[in-house]
């Protein structure tokens, strides 16, 4: 270890890890501690706790656990020392710099540097748009877009002023190197002379905060005619490069202000322009986070699921919208994140949809948002047609389109959507989408290296790897595709069911699907889920569960049935189809009802 065992504690000491965690994750009160949804794995129901009296954080889903420097290790990907000298630096402890290797001080103190150069060029820029003479032209650009200088003092929104060198002096005076401020893309290099210039000018200035609040780049939006004979003005947006502390394809802007909202409210609102989240949030919609021009990535997507599992985003209405759904689905199923789609209607983007047209009519568009994948099913049958040979052709698109999808779940809805839409069986869709007749590679075993299984399905396993010829007949009642789609894990659980040895059934696994196995082996090292009388029980309440989701599945499907139906001509169906809702609602609350008389899983 780097530093003396004193100066660690001293940094245990001073860091409080609600406080610490808070930053990142949205926790609820709950008993003598606090709860929320996990960062490390995925879940939707929080399993996640913080137990301030101890200092320490435990998930009861994946098992991760430790105290603040074990939580900002994991979830920064930093090492011990990395840790220890960041939050020491939060909590204002000293650290012996001497044990450190040279890379590692070199590392934290190019970091530190370049935080210590945007938040000195951040409180210039806020500083001349709320204050200086120099900021009339930005505060004039705000008033005309409608932000009051309460959202601007908020979102720390500022100005830079036309001129080369305002913020490159002022860099110079508080002694941050011109090195430092060109990594951090505030200033560049004059070409033919010494010196640097001011990238950002004339701009209004969005600071982009990450999850400790702390600026780490910007966004500069040109102010419409200025002076018109001025040539290179450069594009609407500047936004700063890449550099050591900001990574694009990590980032939401507005996500700072956005979490305790989107946690409160359970739904996140995504949007395409700074502007749109900072008239979003002065609207009463504090949920709104943006993109900032690039796509919906795997991280994004993380840094969401642990706020909210409902996101509603903006898709064009035209095919390039639909690509885009089509790519963010398999991205947002995947950490279990329902979308949906918010239609703007004329409006060409939230802000001067809320501007002009109010909250309550953007409460409406929200609750009259599209289900994601409805969406994608929709528009391709409409992009298609309905006669016989588009016919075909939907089904082709749909099934590559179902095939890509990560869960077995949605894929079963989706598939439902599918039948409504086209008046076809359920069954004729699974047949040509995933049945071995097929040509096309089977979609049965998604990317082998990467299976994560439902919370239900650990907690089904952890039961049937305890107690196997008790809980194998349970499981064996259910209809698989509720349990899982992979194959080779049905397969490798009847196995287990059958009496064959967990070590042997880890063997075969082994080469085939070592995801699979690596997977096994962890649930069955747990030995915290349910007390050995529980088990049998909680293997029933979980695959109610499991029925529960298949239920919910059928009854979005019939409700698009029934909706395409009464679209059509033919009503013929109606009664039917009513009598089956009816039946299937019934089932849900059944389930309910046992569900609830059973221990919930921990
Ligand atoms: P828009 O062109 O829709 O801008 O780009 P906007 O946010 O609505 O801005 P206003 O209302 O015209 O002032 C959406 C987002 O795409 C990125 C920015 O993040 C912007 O907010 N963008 C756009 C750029 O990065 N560079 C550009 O030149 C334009
Ligand atoms: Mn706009």
């Amino acid at each position: 270890m780097a530093f003396p065992r004193e100066v660690v504690e001293e940094v245990r000491a001073r860091t409080d890890i609600a406080t610490l965690i808070g930053q990142s994750v949205a926790l609820k009160r709950a008993g003598r501690g606090m709860v929320g949804l996990c960062p490390f794995h995925n879940e939707k129901s929080p399993s996640f706790n913080v137990v301030p009296h101890k200092q320490i954080f435990h998930c009861f889903g994946c098992g991760a656990s430790g105290d603040a420097i074990a939580f900002v290790m994991k979830a920064r990907g930093l090492t011990f020392v990395e840790a220890v000298k960041d939050l020491a630096q939060a909590a204002g402890v000293a650290l012996p710099e001497r044990d450190l290797t040279p890379e590692e001080r070199a590392r934290l103190s190019a970091r530190q540097d370049l935080f210590t150069a945007c938040e000195t060029a951040a409180s210039l820029f806020a500083r001349t748009l709320l204050a200086l003479p120099e900021g009339g032209p930005g505060r004039a650009y705000l008033a005309k877009r409608g932000i009051t200088l309460e959202t601007a003092t908020k979102y720390r929104l500022g100005f830079a002023p036309e001129g080369w060198d305002r913020l490159a002096r002022h860099l110079q005076s508080q002694r941050v190197p011109p090195q430092l401020g060109a990594q951090a893309g505030l200033l560049k290099r004059r070409e033919n002379r010494d010196g640097v210039y001011d990238v950002f000018r004339n701009r209004l200035i969005f600071p982009i905060l990450d999850d400790r609040d702390r600026p780490i780049a910007f966004g500069g939006r040109l102010l419409p005619n200025s002076d018109p004979t001025a040539k290179d003005e450069g594009p609407k947006y500047l936004n700063s490069p890449e550099s050591p502390i900001y990574k694009k394809n990590e980032v939401l802007y507005g996500l700072s202000w956005a979490r305790a909202a989107a946690q409160r409210k359970d739904r996140l609102i995504l949007v395409e322009g700074y502007f749109d989240a900072v008239s979003l949030w002065q609207a009463g919609f504090g949920e709104a986070v943006a993109t900032c021009g690039t796509a919906l990535t795997e991280r994004h997507v993380e840094r969401i699921s642990s706020h909210t599992r409902k996101v509603y985003a903006l898709f064009d209405g035209d095919s390039a919208g639909l690509r885009a759904a089509q790519k963010s689905l398999p991205i947002l199923q995947a950490a279990q994140v329902s979308a949906f789609r918010l239609n703007l209607g004329a409006a060409k983007d939230p802000d001067e949809f809320v501007q002009k047209q109010g909250a309550l009519a953007f409460e409406t568009l929200l609750s009259s948002g599209e289900d994601l994948i409805h969406m994608v099913v929709r528009r391709i049958v409409e992009e298609e047609g309905r006669d016989g040979m588009a016919k075909d052709r939907v089904m082709q698109r749909v099934t590559g389109f179902l095939r890509d999808l990560p869960s077995d779940v949605t894929r079963e809805t989706a598939t439902l959507y599918v039948a409504g839409l086209l008046n076809l069986r359920a069954d004729e869709i699974r047949a040509r989408a995933f049945s071995q007749a097929d040509a096309r590679p089977l979609p049965r075993v998604p990317t082998p290296s990467n299976w994560i299984p439902s919370r239900e399905l650990v907690h089904l396993l952890w039961c049937l790897f305890r107690k196997p010829a008790e809980v194998a007949p349970i499981i064996g009642r259910v209809d698989p595709d509720w349990v899982t789609d992979r194959g080779d894990v049905l397969t490798a659980m009847v196995s287990i069911g059958n009496g064959m040895p967990f070590t042997q059934v880890l063997q075969d696994l082994e080469g085939s699907s070592p995801d699979v196995a690596r997977t096994f082996r962890a649930i069955v090292a747990r030995d915290d889920l349910y007390k050995e009388e529980d088990t049998v029980s909680a293997a029933q309440d979980v695959v109610l569960r499991l029925e529960a989701r298949a239920v919910d599945a059928e009854i979005i499907a019939i409700n698009a049935q029934i909706e395409a139906m009464l679209k059509s001509a033919d009503k013929s169906s109606y009664r039917g189809m009513l009598e089956a809702l009816s039946g299937l609602n019934k089932r849900r609350q059944q389930i309910n009802a046992a569900i609830s008389r059973t221990r919930a899983p921990a």
